[in-house]
């Protein structure tokens, strides 16, 4: 299996912007969707997450709630917490 990178959560909180990238966390792994964000169903909305954990915003949109949108996440990720 492979090994991924440990991230802080500070590390993590660097890329919020398309700049610098666009990381996110989710259940302690870390994913870069900095080339998901112009192809995101729900549009822009997405960059609230930015640098953060996606969990509370997952919360309020049920749409998330599938076992697809999890494949989707799973091609971004980079690391662990
Ligand atoms: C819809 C993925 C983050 C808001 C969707 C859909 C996918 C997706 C695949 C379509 C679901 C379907 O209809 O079957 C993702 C991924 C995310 C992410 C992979 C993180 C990496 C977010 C965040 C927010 C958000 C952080 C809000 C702050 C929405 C909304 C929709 C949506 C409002 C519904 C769009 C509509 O149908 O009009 N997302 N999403 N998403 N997403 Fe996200």
């Amino acid at each position: 299996a492979h090994k991924f990178p440990i991230y802080s959560q500070e590390e993590v909180k660097k890329h919020r912007g398309l700049a610098e990238g666009v990381w996110v966390t989710y259940k302690g792994g870390v994913y870069d969707i900095t080339d998901f964000v112009a192809v995101h169903p729900g549009g822009s909305k997405i960059l609230l997450a930015a640098g953060g954990a996606l969990e509370p915003f997952w919360a309020m949109y049920a749409v998330h709630n599938q076992e697809h949108v999890l494949e989707i996440l799973a091609e971004y990720k980079v690391g662990e917490l």
